[in-house]
Order: C-alpha cells, then structure tokens, then sequence
C-alpha cells in the first residue's frame, strides 16, 4: 500500500507551502509525491467558501443564544430542552417521522450505515461524484461500491444500479449533488425490490424537492449538514431523519452514547450536538425558505451567464425536481467551438471570480487516493475478502469526464458578489466563445 511520503509532515516543505500561499492561490494543485500525483494541498477552494459563506445574525439566533447561556443547560443530555426543539421544527420543515440532531452529516452517515446493518463483509453502493458516504461506509467497516452518475443531473444512474448489486450489498448511498435532488422513485424501487435500506446524503439539497416530496425522506435515513457553508450554516451540525421505528432507534441510540447513564452492550459513538449550535439552528430555520428563495434567484445569475454558450451545459433535471442551489452547476465541454481548458481555467482565474470553481471535487469518488489505495482497516479485514474492490480508473467514465470540468458558482455568497462574478463569468465566456 502506498503512503507515507504522500502525508503533510509537521514543519516539513509541503506544510510551510500550505501556510505560506494556501490561503492566497487561486487553484488547487496536483503535486508528483512518490510514484503517484496527490493533492497534498487542497485549501484554495475552501478557502474561497471560507471568505464568501459568511451569514451574520439577521433573526432570533442572540435571543435564543441568550436564553440556553442563561439556562445554564448546555447539553439535551443534561437538561436542555432546545435540541428537542430543534429536531422537532426541522422534521416538521421537511415532513419526516423523526430527526436525531448530531455534531456533523459525516457521524449522520456514519450512524445510518450502522443502523442499516452494514458492516465487515457487507458492500454499499455509492455515487461517484462524492467520496463522503464512501467514507462513512468505511468507517463501518464495509466496502463501497461505485456506480456512475447521469452527466446531465450529476446524480446517481438509477439504470445502472441493479448491476451493481450482489448478496452481500445492504444499502445504497445516493448523494444530491449541488442540492438537485437524485430520481428517488426510481432509486426506491430498485431498492425495494432487491430488499436494500437507501441512505439518501442531504448534506447540500436542504428543502429541496422531487415530486412534491423533500430529499432526506424519500429513503430510509435522509443525512444533512449545518456544516458553515451550507444553506443551514451553523459553523457545525447535522441531523438524520428517519422514517422507520426501529432505524430510528438504531440511528439514536448508536449516536447519543455512551453516556454515564447507560450500560454499554454495543460501541457506540458520542455524536450529540450541543445545545449553542441548536439555538441557532431554531433560529435560522426560521429563514431558511427564504435564504433558498435567494439562492435560486442567485442561480438564475449564473444561468444568465452562460446563456447562449454552447461549450458548457447546465446541470438539469430530472423531472419534478425542484433545486436548493448549495451550488450552481455546469459541464465544461469539449467539442469543436469549445476553448482550450487550461486556457479557460487561467482566463478564468485572472479574471479573479471567487465565487466560481472548476472542478471542486477533483475526481471521482473511488480515485481519491484513500480509496484507490485502499487506506482504511476495512479493506484489510478479512471478513470483507469476497467484497468486490476493484477500484480501477475507468470504471464510471462519466464521472471520471465531468468531475474534474464542472463549474460551479457559490450561489450562497453575497449578492453583490454573484452579480459581479456572473458579470466577470459572462465577459470570460463571451471573450473565448
Ligand atoms: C455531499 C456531502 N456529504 C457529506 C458532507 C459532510 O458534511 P459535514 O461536514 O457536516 O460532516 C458534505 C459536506 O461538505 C457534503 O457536501
């Protein structure tokens, strides 16, 4: 297995450069380490969230904030009572059974995957535009498995979903990228048939809807972030919601222990949220319709400056989808009338237009080099041997192709700053077209 040289080492030349220029480059870079190219250093990005995700208090986040300080209760665990409040309000927001509110989306996935029962010798499907709930899926000591997305919605093929499944496969992991939802219906039903739980990753598609219904409570547990530079920001914070009893006891119960009132039977994990970030999570979700409505109308900028382009496609579909914009999407492509891409990438960054990025994710999920290298104790533990790994490049040539060329634009930056930077994307365009 290959390592080692690939890791930041404290002091050493790759982290001086991560503190000397991360902060001001305007790109990610790909650096030869070793026989492999890694990104050692992938800050600039998030970075540019960093800047522009800013939300200052505009509702009852102080007054909420004043009341549990002055409770003195900052715990649900100790006496807290607005937790509960605010599982109660954002299942109520998007017409789930439960919500177990916890510190991030990632201990969401992760309590889901255990809850759905997968574990050393099981294998879960993934999308492979994100490496988030192939992550999660490790973490439980299973194995992912990877299908290809739909270059159109960026989201999981559901014709390619049934091929991908064996005997040992527990549930599927669908994603909705850049908050389009993913087509649930059809996913559900090739679940159902096959007697599979589906995790539905909601980290970026809060309030967003597939024919009439919000994403999160299509499947079995919907995942969401409050991560800063999400639509709900609340620096850190997560929630599953779930719709069946005994799954959400599972999700609950793995998530809130161990506690000193409980006697262990199983490991668990202490992924409470605080009673702090709940208030400010009652409080903003007071805004949230509102704060989506803003989001759309800045998307409709972005669209607006592509229009007529015809070397980049929206995101689109599917059908009776209706979108929360986390991000902005397009495909960057090739043909006969489109720029070179390097050269649309440096015009792209002299123009200085830090609401928009290209390629954020980088590559496809399984060619992270955790996963392409098989860096987790799942993949060494011998009870996942009949678990397919085959982590060839190749395999989702979709993803592979459209990853690393989507455009992004960063709907939840400040107005002003959208307008401007559609503005500086339209003379960009306008200028190589
Ligand atoms: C699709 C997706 N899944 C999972 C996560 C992880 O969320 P969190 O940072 O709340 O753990 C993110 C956040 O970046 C995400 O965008």
């Amino acid at each position: 297995m290959h390592n080692g040289e690939a890791r930041m080492r404290p002091g050493s030349k790759e982290e001086n450069t991560f503190m000397s220029d991360g902060a001001l480059s305007a790109r990610s870079r790909l650096r030869p380490v070793g026989k492999h190219a890694e990104y050692l250093v992938d800050e600039p990005y998030i970075a540019t969230e960093k800047n522009l995700s800013s939300r200052p208090a505009g509702g009852n986040e102080m007054k909420y904030l004043e009341q549990v300080l002055a409770s003195g209760n900052l715990s649900s665990l100790m006496g807290g009572t607005v937790t509960p409040l605010f599982e109660k309000a954002f299942r109520r927001l998007v017409s789930s059974k439960y919500s177990v509110a916890m510190n991030s989306c990632m201990s969401a996935l992760h309590s889901a995957v255990i809850a759905a029962g997968a574990g050393p010798g099981n294998e879960v499907i993934c999308d492979s535009v994100y490496v988030f709930g192939a992550m999660a899926v490790l973490y439980g000591g299973a194995i992912p498995v990877f299908v290809d997305v739909l270059p159109t919605t960026h989201n999981m093929d559901p014709e390619r979903i049934e091929a991908a499944i064996s005997e040992r496969t527990k549930a599927i992991i669908v994603t909705h990228a850049w908050g389009l939802p993913a087509e649930m219906d059809r996913i559900m039903a090739v679940a159902r048939r096959h007697k599979i739980l589906v995790i539905e990753d909601a980290a970026e598609s809060l309030l967003a809807t597939y024919a009439g219904r919000f994403t999160g409570t299509w499947g079995d547990i919907g995942c969401f972030s409050f991560q800063a530079s999400k639509q709900l920001s609340l620096g850190d914070g997560g929630m599953a919601t779930v719709q069946d009893d005994d799954l959400y006891r599972a999700v609950a119960n793995f998530a809130h222990a161990p506690t000193f009132l409980s006697v262990a039977h199983t490991l668990d994990y202490n992924y409470r949220i605080n009673e702090l970030t709940s208030a400010v999570g009652l409080a903003r979700l007071e805004t949230i319709a509102a704060e989506i409505e803003r989001l759309e109308s800045n998307a409709s900028c972005y669209d607006h400056a592509v229009e007529g382009c015809d070397w980049i496609s929206l995101q689109r579909g599917p059908e009776g989808a209706r979108h929360s914009f986390y991000y902005w999407a397009a495909n960057f492509l090739d043909g006969e009338n489109a720029p070179d891409f390097g050269r649309f990438n440096d015009e792209l960054a002299k123009a200085e237009i830090p609401s928009v990025t290209v390629g954020y994710t980088k590559m496809a999920a399984y060619q992270h080099p955790l996963i392409k290298y098989r860096r987790a104790a799942a993949f060494a533990d011998s009870r996942n041997r009949a678990c397919r790994m085959a982590y060839d490049d190749g395999q989702c040539p979709v993803a592979e192709r459209i990853v690393p060329r989507m455009i992004l634009g960063y709907t939840i930056a400040p107005d002003d700053v959208v307008r401007r930077d559609a503005d500086k994307l339209r003379e960009v365009i306008r200028r190589m077209s």
